[in-house]
Formats: structure tokens, sequence, C-alpha cells
């Protein structure tokens, strides 16, 4: 959530700062701004909206330094005011900045200032950075001190100058072609630089006369030693109209990717386990609480007790910790507040935490250290889709090696890759689909996690108000909500339940429901059939018409898959 990006050298900052925006936009796209140095002078420009709007304010604007931001609002509303860069009240310096500043109202009115041009903490904090005393990265050190909550800031300062902070929201800086930047993603990085440096949690920086300086939460000067770029796959890319639809049709290749950097069993022999493995716990938010569901029922499969939790909920919880269990954070970005709050808490009291995640040098990568990646490569689309499956895959794949089973199932697992569809949903069916009011999901064990998954993905790019329910569960309370206004899309992969499956259709049938059956299986209702394979599978399978029904309805109503509204990619507040 929000991006930073700032530069310093010899090209023209303002038009790499922008270049870095737009890769960050989707941290968030409800504003953006930047501050540069011009004729010695401190300029500020900004504007609502998309990057292309700020980029249409700066076109020509040639300085050596400037600090942009992208922004997904937290205090105050979507205006040009509340937009960072933030200036101080002297107009010396102007922050941007990625976190929340928990107790902004108290030092708001400690500081008394009789003006304020913003509703945002961050127009709190950099005052109060200009109002401590000694030079800039002193101020910013004892001003981070009062201030309780999360940041990653970058300052410019009208003489030419950066200073840089960091606690829980991330930051990065290196060495590239003809100066310095500084960034809240390294992907930001990549063709620029080979190597960078991760501020830690209460680390800054300063960045004066071509040079990085390094300071710790004392003021202290210290020395840090750089890491080597890693870089996303970038074979499996496909090109289309929205990021969404690329990344939903690239998801065979980027299974197939995944599988082929797991076949060996080193990437899982590195793993550490605790001594005597007896339960799995997995932690996360939203799609990645959805694969971590699925992944709980692998591992219920093959024997070991699993569980799995929403990170914001499992923070303030009561569970009993094991120190014989395996904590596993699944995460897309390895940035989610709630995911890394659990994984910090859970590191100190000494349980054995692994990140799942798919980006490289992730800070949740950097906190467990025990990391198992997924290749799916750069996910730009809020939505996610290729991300969740190779999550699913992974689970799975982790199942089959922690029981012994993986080096018997390969031969399968590849064959069924190969042979892996992506099955599309045709204009007809989105058309009825549409056509209604309420729109449930059901499904019974591994297909009510992908009913959850499915409505999930329909939410939140349609804005449409649609449910998932476990279909037992309809004749306890929902079936109340079924009229000839409702559409229930069922889904049913397992023979198990079937048949119970198939009485719930009735039972909403007899209301006036309409009802689509996905399924694999013969029966007499009208359904998208999807192809049979190995019951493992049918969760990746049956996920894909559900994307692809998503994206159809969002493109039908005219909006942007790609960046849905109140959304953002990183989700970096709790
Ligand atoms: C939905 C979606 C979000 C994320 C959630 C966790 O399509 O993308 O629900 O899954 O914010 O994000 P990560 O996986 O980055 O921790």
């Amino acid at each position: 959530m929000c991006g930073i990006c700032a530069y310093v050298g010899k090209e023209n900052a303002v038009k790499h700062v922008l270049e870095g925006l737009k890769i960050l936009e989707y941290r968030g796209y409800d504003s953006a701004g930047i501050s540069y140095i011009e004729n010695e002078k401190l300029r500020t420009i900004k504007a609502v909206g998309e990057i292309a709007n700020l980029e249409q304010k700066v076109d020509e604007i040639f300085s050596n330094i400037a600090v942009g931001h992208t922004r997904w609002a937290t205090h105050g509303g979507v205006t040009e005011n509340n937009a960072h860069p933030h200036l101080s009240f002297t107009q010396n310096i102007a922050m941007v900045h990625n976190g929340i500043i928990e107790n902004y109202k108290e030092l708001k009115e400690e500081l008394k200032l009789d003006k304020w041009n913003s509703q945002t903490d961050t127009e709190v904090f950099v005052n109060l950075v200009e109002t401590e005393k000694g030079n800039l990265i002193q101020k910013l050190i004892s001003a981070s001190q009062k201030a309780i909550g999360s940041f990653a800031v970058a300052i410019l300062d009208k003489s030419g100058f950066l200073v840089l902070g960091k606690r829980e929201s991330p930051l990065y800086v290196a060495y590239v072609k003809g100066g310095i930047m500084a960034v809240s993603d390294t992907y930001v990085l990549s063709g620029l630089a080979q190597e960078f440096f991760t501020l830690k949690d209460n680390e800054f920086a300063e960045i004066k006369n071509d040079k990085i300086y390094f300071y710790n939460k004392n003021g202290k000067k210290i020395t840090k030693n750089s890491e080597k770029m890693q870089f996303f796959n970038k074979k499996t890319q496909i090109f289309e109209k929205t990021h969404m639809k690329s990344e939903i049709l690239e998801t065979k290749d980027v299974l197939l990717e995944t599988f082929m950097k797991y076949k060996n069993g080193d990437i899982f022999s590195k793993v550490i386990l605790p001594k005597k493995l007896k339960e799995i716990n997995l932690i996360a938010c939203g799609t990645a609480y959805h694969s971590s569901l699925q992944g709980a029922e692998y591992f219920k499969k093959m024997g070991i007790s699993a569980h799995s939790y929403i990170a914001s909920e499992f923070r303030y919880g009561n569970e009993i910790l094991n120190k014989n269990a395996l904590y596993i954070f699944v995460s897309q970005s390895g940035e989610t507040a709630d995911t890394i709050a659990c994984a910090k808490m859970l590191k100190e009291k000494g349980m054995v935490c692994l990140a799942l995640t798919n980006t490289p040098n992730s800070y949740l990568n950097q906190i467990c250290e025990n990391v198992l990646p997924t290749f799916a490569g750069k996910e730009i689309a809020v939505a996610s889709t290729k991300a969740y499956s190779c999550q699913v895959f992974v689970l799975y794949l982790f199942s089959l090696y922690l029981s012994g089973k993986f080096i018997e199932k390969k031969e399968e697992i590849e064959k069924v890759l190969n042979n892996f569809e992506l099955i599309d949903v045709d204009k007809t069916l989105v058309d009825k689909i549409s056509n209604f009011e309420k729109i449930f999901f059901v499904g019974r064990g591994q297909d009510y996690i992908t009913a959850l998954e499915s409505s999930l993905k329909l939410k939140e790019i349609t804005y449409i108000n649609s449910f998932a329910i476990a279909s037992g569960e309809l004749k306890h309370g929902t079936l109340a909500l079924i009229d000839k206004k409702s559409i229930v899309i069922a889904l049913c992969t397992e023979e198990k339940t079937k048949e119970k499956l198939f009485s719930n259709i009735e039972e909403i049938l007899a209301r006036e429901g309409s009802v689509i059956l996905v399924t694999n299986f013969e029966n007499s209702f009208e359904s998208l059939k999807i192809p049979t394979f190995p019951s493992e599978f049918m969760p990746l399978i049956a996920i894909i018409p559900m994307q692809f029904l998503a994206l159809h309805m969002c493109e039908k109503l005219g909006y942007n898959p790609d960046k849905p509204k109140n959304l953002a990619k990183s989700v970096t507040v709790e």
C-alpha cells in the first residue's frame, strides 16, 4: 500500500521517479505526487487518480533529485491536498510515506501549528521531523522515536539531499546507473541495479554526495551488506489487454515452472522443521487464506493435522502455540501487514516459521528465513489469480514431500500439468449470470474453498454483492434468501459429496433460484463442464473458469479489472 520512489543522480530524476511510480502503481492508485528541486527551489506537483494524470503535469521538467509517491488513502479522502509529498511548515523538506502513524492526533496537538494543509498522518510526521533538533537524519531518528506505528519514508531536503527511514513498511536503496534510488519494491530496480540494500526496521539512511550512509536507531553510522537482485521469471509472460487476463492465461506455464524448480526436492530438503512435527498451522489473508485452507486439506489427507487461520484474527486470538508445529505464512507479496505481524510474533516466541511467498527478498522471507517460493512470476493485477494457483500447488507438493510420497507422484504430476486445461466461460453464460441480483457460490469440502475464492474474485473486481457458503449449510438459514432473483453457482468435483450437492441443488430449484453447476461429473442440471483430473488437482482446474467469470463480468460492466476500487496489491496496514 502506497509506493515510494526517489532518485538522485546525473540523470533526470523526475523521469526515473515517474517510471518507478508506474511500476509501483499496484500498491495504490488514488493519487500521486512528486517533489523535486528546480533552480534551488523545492517544488511539488500532485494529481488525483492514476500516475498518468501526474505524468501530464510534469512533462518536460528536469531535476537531478526527486521523491515521488503513489497513494492508497488511509487518513483523509482522495484529494490533491492529501496526496503526498507533504511539506513541513518551513517548506524546507518534503516527505513521502508508506505506513500509518498511529498516534498522529496526539502529536498534532503537541505540534500546535496554525495551519494544516491536509488530513494526513504524514503531514504531522514531516512537521514532527522538522521541529526536532540536529541535522535532518538526527531529526528523523528522534521523530521516529516519538512516532508509534509503521513507516517507510523518503525526505527531500531543499538543499539537495535525501534521507530515508523504515519501520515495518518496506524500503530498499541501491546504486543505479548515474545515481542512487530508493524504492518500495526491488522490482523497480530490475535492469537498473544488480545489488541493493534492504533497510531493516528502525534503520535510516542519508543520501549525500553520491553516497549512501546508513544509521541505526541511536543515530550511529552502520555498515550494511548489499544483496543480489533476484529476478522474477519472465519466460512465462503472456501479453493480453489486461494483466488479469494475461495472468490467468499464464497459470499452466507457471505451475510447470514451479514444478520444475521443486522437482529434484532440493528446495524442500532445505526447509527447517520442528524436531517432532505434530501439526501445521497456516496463516494468511484474503486469497492467500483460501489457498491456505486448501493446503490444510492436503496436509490432512496425508495424515498431518493442519489448520488455517486468518492473520488478522490469529494475531489477537487465543490460539495455543505449539513448539512441535510448523507455522506457514502464505503471501503473494510477502508484505501483508497482518501476516507479517503474526510471523514476527511467532518468531519472537520461538516457533518454527516458514514463508510461502511469490516475492524474492520480501519482508516475510527476511523474518522467517525458512522459505518456500512460488514461481508465479510478477503478479500485477490486484486480484490474485496465478499466484493463488501456485500457492495451492506448492502446498500440495509440500504435503507429498512431508508424507514421503513426493517421488512416487512426480510422474503423475508432470502428466497432469502437461494436460492442464484453462477453461474459459462463454458470453451467454456471463450474460445470464449478469441478470441476477444475488449471486451465491456453493460447494462441499475442497469445492467450498474454491467457492470462497470464486466469490472473492467476483466481489473485488465487479463490486457485485456475492457470497460463498458450504452447500450443506444452505438449509440452516441462507435458503431464506433464495428466490427468482438468485443464481447459485455450485462447484462439484468430489465423488464422495456429489449426490449430496445434487440434492442441495434441487432444494434451490424448488425455491425458484437458478443454478449453474460447475463440474466434471455427468448430471442433468444446467452446467459448465470441466475436465476430470485426479481429485487433488480439481481445485486448480475449477478455479480458472471462476476467475474468467469474474473477469468477463467486470469487463461487461466497463471496469478495469487490474485496478479495482478501494484495493491495493500489497496491504501494508493492519
Ligand atoms: C485478492 C487478493 C487479496 C490478497 C491479500 C493477501 O485477489 O489479492 O485478498 O490475497 O491481500 O495478499 P498477499 O498474498 O500478498 O499476502
